[in-house]
C-alpha cells in the first residue's frame, strides 16, 4: 500500500468527522472538544483541530490523524485502518506489490468479514424479533429484573425452539458461512451431512466489537438446563481471549464512572446495567488475558475486577492478577473486589442496591496489596523458608510489573515482608530478570546486533516447539500463513513444523509423550530435530492456567517482528538506501508498527517461560 493512499483518504475524510462517529464534540473556537475516549475523565480535555487535521488529549496525550485514531480507538492495524476509511471515503487501495494471489486472498479474508458480520447482524435481528414473540422468555427476563430498555440496550434475543429456525430466515440454509459463523452446526460426511442451529431454545446475548457490529453470541438456557451457557465458537471475527462482553455498551459509562467492572458473567453485566453500574464488562467464560486488560486501558485507567467470593473466584482473580500486572504503570490502578461467598454481582446488586456494590467497588483490594497476598499464599513468615518462599513466589509478579514508582514501591512492601531490605532485595534480585532462554553466543565471538536477532528467533520457536508439543491442537487454531512460515523456518525447526502438520492432519490431537514418539520416529536419521525434540520434551510442562492459544499467538506474532528486525538491519547494513530498497525498508516499516500494535505491550510472560536452558 502506498503513502499516497493515506493522505489522499486523509484528504477526503475530515479528522473530525471520523473522531465524532465515536466522541460526542462540541465546536470550541476553530476546534471541536470532547471527553478523551482515551482515558477516563469528566471534563473534556480532547481537542480535535480541522485545520491541522489531528486530534489531541491534555490529559493523557494521546495524539494523531484520523488513521491513528481509528488505529488506537478500535485497535486496528494501520492498513485495515486505512482501508476502513478508504472504504468511506469511496478511495480505492491498490495493494502495493503484492502478488496476484496475495491480493485475492486479502481480498477473500475482507469480504468474508464482511459477509459473517451480514449473517450475525440478521440472526440478531431474527433472535430479538423471536423474543418480542415469546412470552415465556420476555417472563424469564423480566424474573430476573430485567426492563424492556435494557434488553434492547444489550439487543437480546430469543433463539427459538425448533432445529432450524434460521432456515426461515437465511435463503439458503446450507450456505457454508452459516457454519462459519457458529450459527449452524453440521454433523456427518459430505453426503449425509445434517444441520441444525446451534442455539435452540434459548436467550441470547449479542456479543458486539467495540464498533458495534455482532461478532458472536452468547445463549442462556431459560431457567435449568445443560449446559446453561452456550457460545459462538471462536470465528475470524471472534477471538475469545481479545473480546469484552459490554464493551461496546459499556462506553460512555465507562468514562461517566472513571473506572471499568470486569465481572465474569454476561447477566452479571447486564444486572448491573439495570442497577445503574453500566460500565461493567465480562470475559467470555475465558479466562481474564493481558489483551483483554490492553483493550481496556484504551479506554478508561482504572479498572476493577470483580470475583466471586468462592474458591474458584480467588483462582480467576489470580490469573487476573497475572494479566494485569504487565500494565499496571504508576498513572493507572487496579483493583480486586470479592463478594459475599453467595453472592456475584447479579444477585448482589439486585439484593442490596447500586449503592453497596459501588461500597464494595471502594472497599476494594490494590493490586499490590493483591500481589502480597498472592505470594504469601502458603508461606509461614514466622520461618526464614516461609520468607524465603514468599520472595520465590513475588519475584515473577514483580517482574512482570512495568518499571517504575509502583514498582519500587511494591518492592519495598515485598522486602518489609520477607523480613529484609529493599537493597538487599534488589541484590537477591540481580540480574533483574534471568536472560531470555536462548543459546549463549559462541564464546569468543561478539555478538553483532544481527547474532541477536537470530537468537531471539531461536528462542521463539524454542517456545513454539514446547508449546505444540504440549498442545498440539494448537496448530490448528493458528492460520495457513503461520503454517507455511512455520515450515520455512531453518533447520530443525522448519522440518519440526512440517511434520507436526502431518501429524496432525493424520494422527489428530495425540498426547504429549504420543506426540513426540511419532515425532522421534518419523524424524529418525535426523540428529538435529531430534536433539531438538529431546531438550523439548525434557522441559517443565505448561501450568495450567496459562491461555496456550493467546501465548502460541503472540509468539508467532513476535517471531514475524523478528524477521522483519533482521531483514531491516540488512538493508541498513548494505549502506545507502535506493530504489526498491527503500520501498521494501518503509513497506518493513509499516509492517513492523502493525505487528507492534498487534502485540501491544502484551509479550510472553516470563512467569511463563520454559524453565532452564534452551
Ligand atoms: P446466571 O446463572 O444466568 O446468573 O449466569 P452467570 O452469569 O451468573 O453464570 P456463571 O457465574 O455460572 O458463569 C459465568 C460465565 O461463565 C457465564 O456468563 C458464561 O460466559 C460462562 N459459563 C457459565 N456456564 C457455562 C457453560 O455451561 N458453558 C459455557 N461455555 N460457559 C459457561
Ligand atoms: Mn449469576
Amino acid at each position: 500500500m502506498s503513502v499516497g493512499v493515506a493522505a489522499e483518504v486523509k484528504s477526503k475524510l475530515s479528522v473530525v468527522e471520523v473522531v465524532g462517529e465515536t466522541v460526542a464534540l462540541k465546536k470550541a473556537g476553530t476546534t471541536y472538544k470532547g471527553l478523551c475516549p482515551f482515558h477516563g475523565e469528566k471534563t473534556p480535555s480532547f481537542t480535535v483541530s480541522p485545520s491541522r487535521q489531528s486530534y489531541h488529549c491534555f490529559g493523557c496525550g494521546a495524539h494523531g490523524d484520523a488513521i491513528r485514531f481509528l488505529m488506537e480507538n478500535q485497535g486496528l492495524p494501520f492498513m485495515d485502518a486505512v482501508r476502513d476509511l478508504a472504504q468511506r471515503a469511496g478511495v480505492t487501495v491498490p495493494e502495493g506489490d503484492a502478488g496476484p494471489e496475495e491480493l485475492a486472498r486479502a481480498a477473500e479474508q475482507r469480504e468474508k468479514r464482511q459477509t459473517l458480520t451480514d449473517v450475525l447482524a440478521r440472526a440478531g435481528e431474527h433472535y430479538k424479533a423471536a423474543l418480542k414473540s415469546t412470552p415465556r422468555a420476555v417472563d424469564y427476563l423480566k424474573r430476573r429484573g430485567l426492563t424492556g430498555e435494557i434488553a434492547a440496550r444489550f439487543g437480546l434475543g430469543y433463539a427459538p425452539a425448533g432445529w432450524r429456525s434460521l432456515a426461515g430466515v437465511f435463503a439458503r440454509y446450507d450456505d457454508p458461512l452459516l457454519a462459519e459463523a457458529g450459527l449452524v452446526i453440521v454433523q456427518g460426511e459430505s453426503d449425509e451431512q445434517k444441520r441444525y442451529d446451534r442455539f435452540r431454545d434459548r436467550i441470547m446475548f449479542p456479543i458486539r466489537s467495540v464498533r458495534g457490529e455482532i461478532i458472536g453470541f452468547g445463549g442462556r438456557v431459560i431457567d435449568e438446563g445443560e449446559p446453561k451457557y452456550l457460545n459462538s465458537p471462536e470465528t475470524p471475527l471472534f477471538v475469545k481471549g481479545r473480546e469484552l462482553y459490554g464493551l461496546y455498551e459499556a462506553r460512555s459509562a465507562l468514562r461517566e464512572a472513571g473506572y471499568a467492572l470486569v465481572v465474569e458473567g454476561y447477566m452479571d453485566v447486564v444486572a448491573l446495567a439495570q442497577a445503574g453500574l453500566g460500565q461493567a464488562v465480562a470475559t467470555l467464560g475465558t479466562a481474564c488475558t493481558a489483551e483483554h486488560v490492553a483493550k481496556l486501558f484504551r479506554f478508561t485507567d482504572h479498572v476493577v475486577f470483580s470475583f466471586d467470593g468462592d474458591t474458584a473466584g480467588r483462582r480467576a482473580a489470580g490469573r487476573a492478577l497475572e494479566a494485569a500486572l504487565p500494565h499496571a504503570s504508576d498513572l493507572r490502578s487496579v483493583r480486586f473486589l470479592f463478594l459475599p461467598a453467595e453472592h456475584d454481582p447479579d444477585t448482589f446488586v439486585r439484593e442490596h442496591g447500586a449503592a453497596a456494590f459501588e461500597q464494595q467497588v471502594a472497599a476494594a483490594v490494590p493490586l499490590s496489596r493483591m500481589l502480597l497476598q498472592t505470594a504469601q499464599d502458603g508461606c509461614d513468615l514466622a520461618l526464614p523458608e516461609g520468607r524465603a518462599r514468599m520472595l520465590a513466589q513475588a519475584r515473577p509478579m514483580v517482574d512482570l510489573l512495568p518499571a517504575g514508582a509502583l514498582r519500587q514501591q511494591v518492592m519495598a512492601e515485598v522486602a518489609r515482608c520477607g523480613g529484609t531490605s529493599s537493597e538487599q532485595l534488589a541484590a537477591l534480585w540481580q540480574p533483574a530478570s534471568p536472560p531470555r532462554a536462548g543459546k549463549p553466543a559462541q564464546a569468543g565471538s561478539t555478538p553483532t546486533r544481527r547474532t541477536a536477532l537470530a537468537r531471539n528467533a531461536a528462542t521463539l520457536l524454542d517456545r513454539a516447539v514446547w508449546l505444540l508439543l504440549q498442545r498440539c491442537d494448537l496448530w490448528e487454531r493458528i492460520g495457513a500463513d503461520d503454517h507455511e512460515r512455520m515450515a520455512a523456518q531453518a533447520a530443525p525447526y522448519g522440518s519440526f513444523f512440517a511434520l507436526l502438520d502431518r501429524c496432525v492432519h493424520d494422527q489428530g490431537a495425540l498426547s504429549r509423550s504420543g506426540l513426540v514418539d511419532w515425532l522421534r520416529q518419523a524424524a529418525s536419521g535426523d540428529a538435529e530435530l531430534a536433539a531438538l525434540l529431546d531438550r523439548s520434551a525434557a522441559l517443565h510442562d505448561l501450568d495450567d492456567g496459562v491461555d496456550a492459544l493467546d501465548d502460541l499467538r503472540r509468539v508467532l506474532l513476535r517471531l514475524q517482528l523478528e524477521q522483519v528486525n533482521s531483514e531491516r538491519s540488512l538493508l541498513v547494513g548494505a549502506g545507502q538506501l535506493a530504489g526498491d530498497e527503500l520501498v521494501r525498508f518503509n513497506e518493513l516499516g509499516r509492517r513492523h508498527s502493525e505487528l507492534s500494535a498487534a502485540l501491544t505491550g502484551s509479550d510472553p510472560q516470563p512467569g511463563q517461560r520454559p524453565a532452564g536452558r534452551l
